[in-house]
């Protein structure tokens, strides 16, 4: 319960996530985890409601909804699997949003209503083995030739890489203009030179994929540029302003989840003669859990309205993704704390909760990112 009302709409929207994350998601989670495989059918499922294109307008296939929908819905979807989250998370923030935002009439024609209606899968391409925080120091190239460009190099941690078909893509036309030659693109997957390499082994979201993908003399053409020549590297940072805000809520899901496993186990679990919630270490770990999950939601919902009242918003979206990210790995861990050994086994959910929570602290900018970004607003305030 929050004093913010939600509109009916909003209501609704968060229902039909809670419904289908209780219901469908939460009884395979664990199975897609130990298998490491990728929940297509949820994904199917999504996008039949409306998930995977929440804030696409519906002339494009999508459900027409805001940033605060989409939240509440990510949240909710979260709680039950944070890798069917962050397919999800993916879809709208970082490929529908930029489509929207920078692409042509036809672009929007052509690309949105598939990827809205999960008949085709997006990831977005921007990082390298040799530039993740440092994003202006990419090194992949696209040189004009004619009505086409050709892109070479290698992009690494592709959140739905080995899935996706359509690539967001960032490459420099002008390396020596560092940053300012960067270039957005959309690449069909299928499209010559592109290659899918290492799929990675990762700690936590085993059952989203992210790869390696590698770019050889790929020829795409000029009309598939998104947005200006060397305008990439800012599409790139409002893009990345959005999607902070979807891991900050897929953060809050996970951290809930872990909370709400550990406030029912400590209503169970006896030592020392009574249930360990009647112990006052564990009421104060409880208390302190609901306190910060309860404070990121607000910032998480705080940062949605001003996206959607088109205010500038890329200092609340990483207040949102710092203090969300760092609440969730808090939490999963007094979680796992309440539950003792049996919560350090895969028997309980809260070790996976604990895994999960780990990459929201580091993907779409790391926390140390994130504090440079609020630091950087916060002083321009101050210039
Ligand atoms: N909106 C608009 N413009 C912005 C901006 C924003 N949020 N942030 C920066 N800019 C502009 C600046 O105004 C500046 O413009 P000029 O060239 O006109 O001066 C330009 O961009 C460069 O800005 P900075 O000097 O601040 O750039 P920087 O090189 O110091 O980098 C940074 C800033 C915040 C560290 C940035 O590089 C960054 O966000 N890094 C993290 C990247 C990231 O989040 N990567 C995740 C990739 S996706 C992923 O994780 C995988 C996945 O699949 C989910």
């Amino acid at each position: 319960m929050s004093i913010i009302e939600l509109t009916d709409e909003q209501k609704m929207i968060r229902d039909v996530a809670r419904d289908f994350s209780e219901n469908e998601i939460k009884p395979v989670a664990a199975e897609l985890d130990s298998l490491g495989k990728f929940p297509a059918k949820l994904v199917k499922k999504m996008a039949e409601l409306g998930f995977m294109g929440i804030f696409v307008p519906e002339r494009y296939g999508g459900s027409g909804m805001d940033t605060f929908s989409y939240v509440l819905a990510l949240e909710e979807i979260c709680k039950a699997c944070a890798s069917t989250g962050v397919i999800m998370s993916v879809n709208n923030s970082l490929v529908c949003e930029p489509i929207l935002r920078f692409g042509t009439e036809d672009q929007k024609k052509k690309y949105l209503p598939p990827l809205a209606k999960g008949e085709k899968l997006g990831c977005f391409s921007l990082s390298e083995p040799a530039a993740g925080s440092d994003a202006g120091s990419i090194r992949t190239t696209a040189v004009r030739n004619g009505q086409y460009y050709v892109i070479n190099g290698t992009k690494n941690w592709v959140t739905n890489g080995s899935e996706a078909d359509i690539v967001i893509l960032f490459a420099s036309v002008d390396l020596s203009k560092k940053h300012r030659g960067i270039t957005g693109f959309m690449v069909e997957k299928e499209t010559p030179g592109v290659i899918v390499g290492r799929k990675e082994d990762k700690l936590g979201i085993k059952a989203s994929s992210t790869s390696q993908l590698i770019f050889e003399g790929c020829r795409v053409p000029v009309e598939n540029r998104l947005g200006g020549e060397e305008k990439g590297f800012k599409m790139a940072m409002q893009t990345l302003d959005g999607g902070r805000i979807g891991i900050a809520a897929q953060a809050v899901g996970i951290a809930q989840a872990a909370f709400e496993e550990a406030a029912r186990y400590s209503q169970d679990r006896e030592s020392f003669g009574k249930r360990i919630s009647k112990f006052q270490a564990i009421q104060f770990m409880l208390a302190d859990m609901a306190t910060r999950i309860e404070g990121a939601r607000l910032l998480v919902w705080q940062a949605a309205m001003m996206k959607d009242r088109r205010k500038k918003y890329s200092k609340q979206s990483a207040m949102a993704k710092v203090f969300a990210s760092e609440t969730a790995m808090w939490v999963a861990t007094k979680a796992i704390q309440i539950h003792g050994g049996y919560g350090y086994t895969t028997d309980y959910p809260v070790e996976r909760h604990f895994r999960d929570a780990k990459i929201t602290e580091i993907y779409e900018g790391t926390s140390e990112i994130q504090r440079i970004v609020i630091a950087n607003e916060i002083l321009k305030e101050f210039s």
